[in-house]
């Protein structure tokens, strides 16, 4: 569905997009992250053909974004990271207006704006002025506009950004219903939404791809480079440096509990798991030990791990 190769994009001096390639499968819904300035936003307009890349090429449906732009347009709804919405229109009025725009038919335009309307959740609010509606509703209208001419491939640029946390559910859900028939490239900041209604991430930092994977791929890649944390009841002037000792482990930390108990983290190399070891030496040493569980990866260490600057 989509197929971008090499694209490259300089603002000046600055080149805000390096020479990525990646592809989206029809009927995927791939999670587009990266921190801020990454360059995502810059990604998708040149992906919808708002933004002429300064090298490489993108093909949406098969079609060229630039050479056969109409063609591809047509098959891609877009929501920009802010929305342009008129705010002296009427909610259903700036739909038609824009189901028009996208060069539907009269009859088409009606049918259409009644449907995504209707799917959308707007229809409350259909004959507001835009400047009136909160701003969840604003970006259902957002999206509504994306859907109006019934394209295949929804690209959201952030499309829950500034909602509370109500709203956010209810676009997510209706973007989750909405991936059932569209393949969706979606950026947000929000990890957790990530993990649960993508197949794939594709994680963009410094204008570059640093993964392109399935979330529970990446989550387990990071598995055991986790911490592990464990109480004992022992002196922490002893029990520093035999856990530093234990192979493979970075760092240690302690902190004092109650009754002469102690709770020790463990960071270690990624790959590894240093339970056994950590009750081995326990028991050699006769410390009680109380709890001993390792902290499981989530996307946001992923995340992290793979765009922090140190
Ligand atoms: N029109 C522009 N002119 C000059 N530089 C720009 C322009 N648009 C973006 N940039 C720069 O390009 C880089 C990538 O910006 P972009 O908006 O694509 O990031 P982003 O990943 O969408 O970030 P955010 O999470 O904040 O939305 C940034 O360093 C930004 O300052
Ligand atoms: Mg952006």
């Amino acid at each position: 569905m989509i197929e971008a190769t090499n694209l490259s994009k300089r603002y000046g001096r600055h080149l805000a997009v390096r020479d990525i390639s990646f592809s989206v499968a029809r009927g995927e819904i791939v999670g587009f992250l990266g921190p801020n300035g990454a360059g995502k936003t810059t990604t998708l307009r040149m992906l919808t053909g708002y933004l002429p890349p300064s090298g490489g090429s993108a093909r949406i449906a098969d079609f060229d974004i630039f050479r056969q732009s109409i063609e591809a347009r047509k098959r891609i709804g877009y929501m920009p990271e802010n929305v342009p919405l008129y705010d002296d229109m009427r909610v259903r009025e700036y739909l038609s207006f824009r189901a028009r725009i996208k060069g539907l038919s009269n009859g088409d335009a009606r049918r259409r704006v009644s449907h995504v309307i209707d799917t959308c959740g707007l229809e409350g609010v259909r004959r507001k002025m835009i400047k009136t509606l909160s701003k969840g509703f604003r970006q259902r209208v957002g999206l509504a506009d994306a859907l109006v001419h019934q394209p295949d491939l929804l690209i959201l640029d952030e499309p829950t950004n500034g909602l509370d946390p109500i709203q956010i559910r209810q676009i997510r859900e209706l973007i989750k219903h909405l991936s059932l028939n569209h393949t969706v490239l979606i950026s947000t900041h929000i990890l957790s939404e990530v993990e649960m209604i993508a197949n794939r991430v594709i994680i963009i930092d410094g204008g570059k791809i640093k993964a392109a994977e399935t979330p529970s791929n990446l989550i387990s890649e990071m598995r055991t480079a986790g911490r592990v944390q464990v109480e004992l009841q022992a002196a922490s002037e002893v029990v520093l440096p035999i856990l530093s000792d234990l192979p493979k482990v970075k760092k240690v930390a302690a902190e004092d509990l109650e009754d002469g108990w102690i709770r020790c983290t463990l960071w270690s190399d990624s790959g590894t798991d240093t339970r056994q070891a950590i009750s081995a030496v326990a028991a050699h040493n006769s410390w009680s030990l109380r709890s001993l569980f390792r902290h499981e990866a989530t996307l946001e260490d992923v995340f992290v791990e793979l765009t922090r600057k140190d």
